[in-house]
């Protein structure tokens, strides 16, 4: 029987492409029409159904929440068309990162998900995570969660060789992130203030052609694992540390067995092991293009699918044709 290693590599990687693609076209429906809600549904309901075709025993670890509060691919949900039969896989999901997005036809929704062998992926809890990334070819330890953006932000310049006002930081546009917003204008930097998906704007520090040099700023913890698996096969490096609002998110956190609430984790700490990233664009953006509907019941999609072992990076363009 082959091992969940072997079926990362020879297997899934491509076939993750489909169920991204899938929940991808099936919010593509959605796009601009001003009901995240049904957007979100769409491309959940579309993803569950695509992970049915899948040769694995998968579990989902980060998904649409946890059992009582989302009656598909939440926490602990087995999904794969081997249940009890094929390799064991860590799945972890966002059928549709930046849903307000795909309402509202902004840039950069994406449909994207991480698998990984077993106990690889943090089974990260729904809370805030305090981020900071930037992308390869840095030395280790170039950015520290511990220092302020002023000391992260020119200790990245010394490090790239430019003057710290010609770093661009990406940060969402949250009143929360008011202090740093603050000390990235005192030193001159660019800011490139995004409405929502911190998957894409943490990814976006790996690809010069955005200018983008680092990620700063508070958003979700399970965004924060799936971009850490994108990170883990493209390089760059990364540091979170979870936030909590109240005894509920923290006991929230210890149930999914994290007993040092106040850590700080790395790349690896995120998504260890080998891992694959697979994301389809759901809408235009700085990584993929959205799903283009075209005339005669055409349409088009951009997907990525990479792998951390051998740092494969495969881009596929689909062209599909509505089956009436
Ligand atoms: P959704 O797709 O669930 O709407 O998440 C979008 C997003 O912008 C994430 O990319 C980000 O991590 C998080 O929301 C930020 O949370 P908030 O909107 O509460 O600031």
């Amino acid at each position: 029987m082959p091992t969940a290693s072997d079926v990362l590599d020879r297997v899934l990687v491509l076939e993750m492409v489909r169920v991204t693609e899938a929940a991808a076209i099936a919010a593509s429906y959605l796009i601009g029409r001003g009901d995240e809600k049904a957007a979100d549904h769409a491309a959940v309901e579309a993803m569950r159904k695509a992970f049915d075709e899948l040769y694995m025993d998968g579990t989902v670890v980060i998904g649409e929440g946890e059992r009582d509060e989302a009656p598909m691919l939440y926490i602990g949900e087995k999904v794969g068309g081997a249940i009890g039969k094929g390799p064991k896989i860590d799945i972890a999901l966002d059928p549709l990162e930046g849903t307000t997005i795909t309402a509202k036809a902004g840039p950069n929704a994406l449909a994207v998900l991480a698998a990984a062998e077993e106990g690889c992926l943090l089974n990260a809890p729904d809370v805030y995570m305090q981020k900071i990334a930037i992308g390869p070819g840095y030395p280790e330890g170039t950015i520290d969660l511990t220092k302020s953006p002023t000391e992260n932000v020119k200790s990245l310049a010394a490090a790239k060789g430019v003057e710290p006002h010609q770093i661009i930081a990406c940060v969402l546009d949250r009143p929360r992130h008011a202090d740093i917003i603050a000390e990235l204008r005192a030193l001159g930097c660019g800011i490139v203030l995004i409405p929502d998906g911190d998957v894409a704007g943490v990814i976006a520090t790996t690809n010069p052609e955005t200018t983008i040099d680092i990620y700063m700023g508070a958003g979700g913890a399970p965004e924060g694992v799936l971009a850490c698996a994108a990170l883990r096969c493209v390089g760059g490096q990364f540091q979170g540390k979870l936030l909590f609002r109240n005894e509920d998110e923290r006991a929230r956190a210890r149930k999914w067995g994290i007993d040092d609430l106040d850590r700080i984790y790395s790349l690896r700490d995120l998504a260890k092991g080998d891992c694959i990233f697979a994301a389809t664009g759901v809408t235009d953006g700085s990584l993929l293009s959205g799903v283009k509907h075209l005339k005669g019941g055409k349409f088009t999609t951009e997907s990525v699918v990479m792998r951390a072992s051998s740092g494969t990076v495969r881009w596929v363009r689909g062209e599909h044709h509505h089956k009436d």
